[in-house]
């Protein structure tokens, strides 16, 4: 700010003269009406109306005068100064809603517009399922396990007591992996899993095994060489046939609803003594409500146990398993095994991607 000069001559004050005051009001309103967008009335505000600007200079000067021409020059300055502060919000107004009506053209959504309508995929049935059954034993507190397709002959026999002359090797029609000593086979059920949980860790033990098995069958309707199954296992203190029992008709019942029920007959398998193949009793079966065959189950065999490093004096457990496109083909009547197998999305599709 100017310092007050006793020598002042208010005719230098050329800023405040009534015409120079005028023009600059002049320029400012019409640089204002000019103003296009909004970017451009930001550009007048601050050369009309900011710091710098001629009339805010002008202001400074007024300080200055002498006392009697202070009064006219305020007047004349503040009013010009009013007036483009009018005339900026005024035009502000009008060009923030030319901008907001533009962008709304703009970003306007034409719901008329043809979508892409490119195939979408879908989730394998199996592949749901095996998820779904995972999910129905975690909300039992049960974990899922998971273990090799190729596997160590000890694992899918010796330590589930099928020692190598034992005639139940014969039971399940194995696919070798050569050369003939690499004692690697495919899996031909999920119950190496079982060996493979309890030589990692203690009971209390609950675990879930889906998983992909292999056997030398003919593919036809009813039977592939490579199918998925189910494996449960439970080792802890206690553990009775009523819970192996109350594990399967809850596991029933949320595959084929409320009504089903499971049945039971005695069977033979190495890993498990006493052994039962059970049935479930399916309310919705095509064709009429009847028993269908579901898989196989028992109490864990001492034996393994121990080979296991499971204190048997301590421990009890049981074990089933079933085929999950078994599963799958009475939940749904399906009645060709293949057609989970030969990658058709339009089977997928039926399924949705929820179970
Ligand atoms: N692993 C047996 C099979 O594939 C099924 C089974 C699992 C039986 C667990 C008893 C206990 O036939």
């Amino acid at each position: 700010m100017s310092a007050p000069n006793s020598n002042y001559d208010p005719k230098q004050v050329s800023a405040l003269d009534a015409e120079a005051v005028a023009s600059a009001l002049a320029q400012a309103l019409a640089d204002i009406a000019a103003a296009t967008d909004l970017e451009l009335l930001k550009a007048a505000r601050l050369e009309h109306a900011g710091d710098r600007s001629a009339l805010a200079l002008a202001n400074r000067e007024i300080g200055a005068l002498p006392p009697a021409a202070k009064a006219d020059a305020g007047a004349r300055v503040g009013k010009a100064r009013q007036e483009i502060k009018r005339a900026l919000e005024e035009r502000a107004v009008v060009l923030e809603a030319e901008a907001e009506e533009r962008m709304l053209a703009e970003e306007r959504v034409d719901v008329t517009l043809v979508v892409d309508d490119l195939p979408r995929g879908a989730r394998h049935p199996l592949t749901a399922l095996s998820e779904y059954v995972g999910d129905v034993f975690l909300a039992m507190g049960w974990e899922v396990a998971e273990g090799p397709e190729l596997e160590a002959e000890w694992f899918n026999f010796d330590a589930l007591n099928i020692p190598a002359e034992h005639p139940a090797r014969g039971m399940q029609d194995t696919f070798f992996v050569a050369p003939e000593h690499s004692h690697l086979v495919l899996r031909t059920h999920t119950s190496p899993v079982q060996a493979r949980t309890m030589l990692s860790r203690q009971p209390p033990i609950y675990v879930v095994v889906p998983g992909r098995v292999f056997r030398t069958d003919e593919l036809d309707a009813t039977h592939s060489p490579v199918f998925s199954q189910v494996e449960g296992l439970a080792v802890d203190e206690g553990l009775t046939m009523a819970h192996l029992q109350g594990t399967l008709l809850h596991f029933a019942q949320t595959m084929f609803g409320p009504d089903a029920k499971v049945r039971w007959r005695p069977s033979y398998f190495p890993f498990t003594e006493p052994s039962a193949e059970f049935d479930i009793w399916y309310p919705q079966a095509k064709g009429g409500p009847r028993w269908i065959e579901w898989g196989g189950c028992g109490m864990v065999n001492p034996a393994v146990l121990r080979a296991c490093g499971i204190d048997e004096s301590r421990y009890t457990g049981f074990a089933f398993g079933m085929g999950l496109e078994r599963t799958l083909m009475f939940r749904h009547g399906i009645t060709d095994l293949r057609d989970m197998f030969e990658g058709d999305v339009r089977f997928s599709q039926q399924f949705g991607v929820e179970f």
